[in-house]
């Protein structure tokens, strides 16, 4: 199929990335072996818009065994693994996708996988069913202009009305989504992949509690033990992000929260809790894991630390007040590969990972693969379960059944048995009668 990537001289890199990934993903592996033979997806075409990364190649191969025509995407401008893209060009998928993409051509993929009439989509973040939304209620802006630029062929009016469904990755796709919904103008059904227990628990805590730091690590080499670490937000994500503070050897690690019941959970998991306000006195590195706009703002940026460094592990790079900084900032200068220094009006230096984007997938490889095998394994399902069933629309999470098989088939690839209920212990459970 037609592809725009950096360079196709890197495909052999990419297939060498892509078996390693494919050697710790054995529960899509599983899945791929049945799509192979039953080819639930025979005769549709997905358009993908996700991190184009080696855990991404598997789930695509996975797709294209089970029939689909696959069209690819990135699902943020700076996270493509170029030698993974070029890869999968070369084996007949259709990737739209480089590392560094400018507004522009970023939106432009989107439309390149608009023009390939999807019946089915698959999203990490919701800027292609967004878009699409956009298009279809006859909205106008600069994207979409780029986005037109691409699609051409396309009945942009009515496009999202033929789409039979879609999923999404993440917590703040999902937001945006059920957003649309609300305001009755979702036009398909979605799975909100993220809502398994097999992905959140999973993904968000230990996935990007450990690639986050992997991010850091790469961008700053900073040792962590003996820090100062503050972290944002204590939904799944900050919770892996603390944990893994601790486990690196922090010597302080602090949450800042806005809901009082997650900070007491932050209090009783033995982290401190105390607004950003404070915290950026004292922070050394600091982490934002909300999904809101503006956590850290240029208020607290001057109040940092000389030498304070700034990631966000966020889907958006707004968690950070980047824009504010670069009004503000003397000067500013590339030290190393994803680590810009800003000198402050007050003479102090801060150090910002990645742009404020995913440090996990900006400055390393994104999620280890392992746990990328559970997320995708949800994908693979949820868009069997929409290609054999016709849902209404509205946001819905996969069958809690398919959830509990993607975690009984890692359980087994990771040779772990556990009990099973006797008969009694099955009443047991089952009845009201019986109690002391
Ligand atoms: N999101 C987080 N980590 C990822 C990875 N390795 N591949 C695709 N999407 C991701």
């Amino acid at each position: 199929m037609e592809h725009k990537v950096r360079d196709l001289a890197l495909a052999p890199r990419g297939r060498h990335q892509i078996y390693w990934a494919e050697r710790n993903m054995p529960v899509l592996m599983k899945i791929r072996s049945r799509f192979e033979r039953e080819k639930p997806l025979a005769g549709l075409t997905i358009a993908a818009s996700l991190h184009v990364t080696k855990e991404t190649a598997v789930l695509a191969r996975t797709l294209a065994a089970g029939g689909a025509k696959v069209v690819l995407i990135p699902s943020n401008p700076l996270s493509t693994q170029d030698e993974v893209a070029a890869a999968l060009a070369e084996e007949g998928i259709g990737v739209y996708a480089w590392r560094g993409m400018n507004e522009r051509e970023y939106y432009n993929a989107i439309g390149f996988a608009i023009s390939h009439s999807p019946d089915l989509t698959m999203d990490d973040g919701a800027d292609l069913t967004t878009s699409l939304h956009k298009l279809a209620h006859g909205l106008a802006d600069r994207t979409l202009d780029y986005v037109a630029e691409t699609a051409e062929g396309a009945d942009l009016a009515k496009i999202a009305g033929r789409i039979r469904g879609g999923t999404e990755e993440t917590t703040t796709g999902v937001i945006r989504l059920r957003a649309l919904h609300r305001e009755g103008k979702l036009l398909y059904p979605i799975i909100a992949v993220n809502e398994s227990y097999t992905k959140y628990l999973f993904d968000n805590r230990y996935g990007t509690g450990q690639s986050t730091w992997d991010g850091i690590m790469r961008a700053t080499n900073a040792l962590i033990a003996g820090k100062v670490v503050v972290v944002a937000g204590y939904g799944w994500v900050g919770r892996g992000i603390a944990a893994r503070a601790k486990g690196l050897g922090a010597r302080r690690v602090i949450v800042t929260e806005i809901s009082p019941i997650r900070a007491l959970e932050a209090l009783f998991d033995g982290f401190e809790v105390m607004p950003m306000s404070q915290a950026a006195e004292i922070g050394d590195v600091f982490i934002t894991a909300t999904g809101d706009i503006r956590v850290i703002d240029l208020d607290d940026i001057l109040k940092m630390k000389d030498g304070a460094i700034l990631a966000n592990a966020g889907h958006f790079n707004v968690e950070v007040d980047v824009e504010g900084l670069e009004r503000i900032a003397r000067s500013k200068r590339t030290i190393r590969p994803y680590l810009d220094e800003y000198e402050l009006p007050t003479g102090r230096k801060v150090y910002l990972v990645g742009e404020g984007r995913l440090a996990n997938l900006v400055a390393a490889e994104g999620h280890p693969s392992e746990v990328m095998d559970m997320s995708f394994a949800n994908q693979a399902l949820a868009v069997e379960y929409l290609a054999k069933n016709r849902l209404e629309i509205g946001v819905y999470k996969l069958p809690d059944e398919l959830d509990v098989e993607v975690a009984r088939l890692k359980l087994e690839a990771m040779g772990v048995e556990i009990d099973k209920l006797t008969e009694e212990q099955r009443k047991y459970i089952s009845s009201w009668e019986l109690g002391t």
